[in-house]
């Protein structure tokens, strides 16, 4: 297999040679032209100061496209998330499967290493050498981990792209703990990505390009689908409403089997009638060409049982009430973005 790299290292020796070997007084002239503008594309905020290679300079200036097959990616956490990833991203024949994962945990490692045939380290900043960096670990050790690999970044003279799927941590303070200028991907995955059926928001700073926006979205598929939010805050919302959404729905999974069973139906039947009607409600939901509101109105006879039971739920305030739980964890996912963007001592 050919990787970009090689081709890009292949055109940098290239140039090298045709620097020393070359007698035609055009080529010369030509050839003097390229370091000029090769410093005009670092003089810029996110270049300022350092030097690209040819590579880095076409991934963060023009968004060439890059070969997905030859795309490398580190994951810094190993754990559930970043198994159910890598899994997704091995299995699909479009992706790439140059992966290497930083793990703290030498049978974690092991088990990474035997599980996926890739690489795996003890030691974070060995993952800095890749062109996307995926941030897998708590949210609470997020900072920890930024401030460790900052000062490696600055010396490794590398700009990858990062993408967090840490829970309710600000671009911002990431970028802010990596040293700043830092392109970075903050996605909100939920919990049904550990099957591939996930739902990720995700969210994209100033300093990311369209490749790296489309390696990100690539990457985030490979555990479910992806919607891009325009504003950080969004994610606040998707939190809401994809974040903590499976639990709405296991709740009234729990609530519909009690009933069920105070109706007289065995524990087991209740739950796999209830279970088969949420997978079936979802199905139809999924492959229909209109909404929920039209679906449940074709399954709502007049004066039948369906109408008594909706009928039922609204008088009790069941929209205000979903309404008001999706407010109360939009905000409390302010207040823990809040809490975890306090810089430690
Ligand atoms: N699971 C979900 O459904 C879900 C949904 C949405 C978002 N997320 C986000 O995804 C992230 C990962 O969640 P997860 O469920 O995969 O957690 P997890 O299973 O606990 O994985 C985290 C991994 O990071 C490792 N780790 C700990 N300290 C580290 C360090 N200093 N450097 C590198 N690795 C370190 C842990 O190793 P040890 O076990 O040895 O500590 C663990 O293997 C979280 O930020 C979470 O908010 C998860």
């Amino acid at each position: 297999m050919i990787y970009a790299d090689d081709i890009y290292a292949t055109i940098e020796y290239l140039y090298i040679l045709l620097l020393i070997a070359n007698k035609s007084p055009c080529f010369s002239k030509f050839c003097r032209l390229i370091p000029i503008f090769f410093i005009i594309a670092t003089c810029t905020p996110q270049g300022y100061g350092k030097i690209f290679t040819l590579k880095e300079y076409f991934l963060t200036r023009f968004g060439t496209e890059i070969d997905q097959m030859s795309t490398s990616i580190a994951f810094i956490g190993g754990g559930n998330m970043a198994c159910s990833l890598i899994g997704g991203l091995l299995s699909s024949s479009e992706q790439t499967a140059n992966i290497l994962v930083a793990e703290p945990n030498a049978d974690q490692r092991a088990q990474l290493e035997q599980q996926f045939d890739i690489q795996a380290t003890s030691n974070n900043a060995d993952t800095l050498s890749v062109d996307v960096v995926v941030l897998a670990v708590k949210p609470q050790l997020l900072q920890l981990v930024c401030r460790e690999i900052s000062k490696p970044l600055v010396q490794a003279n590398r700009l990858p792209l990062f993408i967090s799927i840490a829970a309710g941590v600000r671009s911002g303070d990431i970028n802010r703990w990596l040293g700043g200028e830092q392109a970075i991907v903050r996605c909100m995955p939920n919990t049904p990505s550990l099957l591939r059926a996930g739902a990720t928001g995700l969210y994209a700073n100033p300093q990311v390009n369209d490749t790296q926006k489309t390696l990100a979205e690539n990457i985030m598929q490979a555990v479910g689908i992806t919607l891009w939010v325009n504003k950080e805050d969004e994610l606040d919302a998707v939190t809401a409403v994809s974040g903590s959404g499976p639990a709405y729905f296991f709740l009234l999974m729990e609530a519909m089997k009690k009933a069920g069973v105070q109706l007289g139906l065995e524990a087991e039947t209740a739950e796999k009638l209830v279970l088969q009607t949420a997978l079936g409600a979802a199905m139809m939901a999924d492959n229909s060409d209109v909404d929920a509101s039209t679906l449940r109105a074709r399954v709502t006879s007049k004066g039948g049982t369906t109408e008594q039971a909706i009928k039922s739920l609204q008088e009790a305030g069941f929209e205000q009430l979903v309404e008001n739980a999706l407010k109360a964890a939009n905000d409390r996912s302010q207040t823990l973005a809040d809490e975890l963007s306090t810089d430690l001592s």
